[in-house]
This record gives structure tokens, sequence and C-alpha cells, in this order.
């Protein structure tokens, strides 16, 4: 159960965490168990993220998440009825095509249960965030590392190390975060970028900045649920297992195994008469 206490987390405290210099903590979520869990764990945002694709799906980057897929991931989150903010994210080739298709799937995401929705991209998204915002659609951005620029960085490498201003340069990631901070957007995630960055970007900006490989001086921390927990099977220089989950669920499962061959599962303590 949710503690009493909890509040729920708003758009609005985003602004406050930032200003009382209050750390906001963030972890994927893909569903309602784990939705519930990470709630009663206190977590302040929920990003259904189309990391998705890669944790659960089993792809090797995000780019086949589909709309379809992120409203049913968004619905199975929201319906845990969590105090986090549930932020929504858009996937590969739901908001790069035009406004109009970027405002209609924004919406589908609000209408599936999301309160916030996040798109990849800087200076060249910024007339689609601040579209999306005029239409009171919270939208948070993502710099750095954007994993569905996949191609053009030739694998998910870490940005903001380049000298000039070519897209992934260190000037450029600059310029991205602040022309999306002015587009409207409520929070930023850095991702996969010199900590040095991150701390000049994050002490420009007014909005909260959310980090993922991107280093202490964030304003708030991301990871993906599964390496939190341990449960992935391989773990990025970045990240951190907290937990040791993978070994549980190995365990529990092993243990099942054996007692349905050994026929010691079902006992009749846990049989009908
Ligand atoms: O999809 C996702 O999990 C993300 C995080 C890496 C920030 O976008």
């Amino acid at each position: 159960m949710t503690p009493a206490s909890r509040q729920k987390f708003t758009v609005p405290k985003l602004l406050e965490h930032k200003k009382a210099g209050q750390p906001v903590s963030m972890v994927t979520a893909y569903d309602a168990t784990f939705a519930q869990l990470a709630d009663i764990a206190g977590v302040d945002v929920l990003l259904v993220g189309d990391s998705v694709g890669m944790v659960m799906q089993g792809n090797k980057n995000t780019l086949s998440v589909t709309m379809e897929q992120m409203a049913y991931h968004t619905r199975m989150v929201a319906n845990a009825k969590p105090m986090s903010l549930i932020v929504g994210d858009m996937p590969f080739g739901s908001y790069q095509t035009c406004h109009k298709d970027a405002l209609t799937n924004a919406i589908q995401l609000i209408q599936s249960g999301a309160e916030v929705v996040k798109l990849e991209g800087g200076i060249y998204m910024a007339d689609t965030v601040a579209a999306i915002v005029e239409m009171d659609i919270p939208v948070m951005g993502h710099v750095g590392l954007t994993p569905q620029s996949y191609h053009r960085m030739g694998g998910n490498r870490v940005q903001g190390r380049g000298e000039g201003n070519a897209a992934g340069s260190r000037q450029r990631v600059i310029e991205d975060a602040l022309a999306i901070e002015a587009a409207g957007a409520c929070a930023l995630v850095l991702e996969g970028i010199p900590l040095d960055v991150a701390e000049q970007v994050t002490q420009q900006l007014s909005i909260p900045t959310i980090g993922i490989g991107a280093g202490p001086h964030c304003d708030g921390q991301v990871l993906v649920l599964h390496d939190v927990l341990g449960l992935s099977e391989r773990q990025f220089t970045f990240s951190k297992a907290f937990g040791e989950v993978r070994s549980v669920v190995i365990d529990s499962l092993s243990s099942y195994v054996k007692d349905v061959r050994a026929r010691t599962w079902p006992d009749e303590e846990h049989s009908f008469h």
C-alpha cells in the first residue's frame, strides 16, 4: 500500500523541487505490478519508456516500438493509480512527421493515463515541443544520447564530447537543452553525456534536469527499472543494481521446478478437499 502521507507528485512539483534543490527520483515502469511497487517505494516519477522495446521485447534498440504499444503500457502503469507522476514516452515516428501527428499521439498518451509526454531531440524538435505545450500537454524533453538517433550515433554512444556544433557535440547538447527549455518543457532528461556538460546545462536551466549516465550534478536521476533491481543480465557502466532480483527470481523458479519434479508440490495444505 502507498503510505497515506504520500501526496500526488504533479508537474508543478518538478519546478518546486528544482527551486528547493530537492532531487527528483525517476525509474521506468512498464506494467501495473512494478508501477505499484515503485510507488510504494516513493519514486517521484514513473517513466513509461520506449526502452520497453529493449527491456521487455528483447530488441536491440527502441526504433520498432509503436504508439499502440506505448499506449498499452501507459494504461497498465496508470491502472496502478500511483502517487508518482506518470510520463509517457513518444515512440520513434510518432512526432517527427508533423505537428498534427505529434499532437494526435500526445493526446493518445494522455488519454491512456500519462500526465506528461516525453520526446527526444533538441533545436529541431523545439517547435514540436512548443506546439504540444500550447495544447496544455506538459512535455519532458530528452537530449544528449537520444536512443531514437541510434543510426546517426552509430549505436547508443556517449554524446557531448566533440568540438564544433554538429549534432552530438558539446556545444550542440547545450544549445539543444536551452532550446527545449525555451519551448516550454517542464523537465529535461540528459542522457549519456560527460558530467561537466550536464553540470553546465543544469546550472543554466530553470527546469529540472534528470540524468541517466550524466553524472551527479543533475537535478534528478532516472534509471531503467530492471537495472535498478538487478534483474538485467548486463550491467552498464553508468548504471547500478541496487538489488539482486535476478538471482531471487532464478532461485524461486528453480525451487518450484524441483518441487514439481519431486511431486512435493502441491501438498495437502494447498489442495482443495
Ligand atoms: O525509454 C527510456 O527508458 C528512457 C530513459 C533512458 C530516460 O528514455
